[in-house]
């Protein structure tokens, strides 16, 4: 079967119901997205799905046929998104394991929410991560929301 990954069209075969983080991980080598639980519950395998945030572990490949994915590694072509700018400038990350799907899932909220509350940050980042970066990951949120033009319309970052 044919995916649109990163902006390219890449062939796997693979079972219909292997779940999309399988053959991310294993058959495109695209291992910056992670595995944690395999059950949808930690965030570590998101992605973005025609630009929405997706957890890839429960994913079935079949289903996605003709849809647009997006990884960690074509969220900018050299860590430029503004989000990846405000990590570092912020130090976010620490063991780093949650640290891309925590991006990917950032990256979803300023699309749809580019000027962010402490609240609506709250409720849209449901990733865990077991180093309690949370006070960062906020933080780095409100950095990068503030170089962002005032909104205009829905649109925020691309991605
Ligand atoms: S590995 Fe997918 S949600 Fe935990
Ligand atoms: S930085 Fe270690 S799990 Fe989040």
């Amino acid at each position: 079967m044919n995916l649109k990954v990163n902006g390219q069209m890449r062939h796997c075969q693979a079972e219909s119901d292997t779940p999309l983080l399988w053959i991310l991980r294993e058959d495109l080598g695209l291992t910056g997205t992670k595995f944690g639980c395999g059950a949808g519950q930690c965030g570590a395998c998101t992605v973005h799905l025609d630009g929405e945030a997706l957890r890839s572990c429960v994913m079935p490949v079949a289903s996605l046929q003709g849809r647009s994915i997006t990884t960690i590694e074509g969220l900018s072509p050299d860590r430029s998104h503004v989000l990846q700018q405000a990590w570092i400038e912020h130090q976010v990350p620490q063991c780093g394991y949650c640290q891309s799907g925590m991006l990917m899932a950032a990256a979803a909220l300023l699309k749809t929410t580019p000027h962010p509350t402490d609240q609506q940050i709250n409720a849209a980042m449901t990733n865990l991560c077991r180093c309690g970066t949370y006070p960062r990951v906020r933080a780095a949120i409100h950095a990068a929301a503030s170089k962002l033009k005032p909104q205009s319309g829905k649109k925020g970052v691309k991605t």
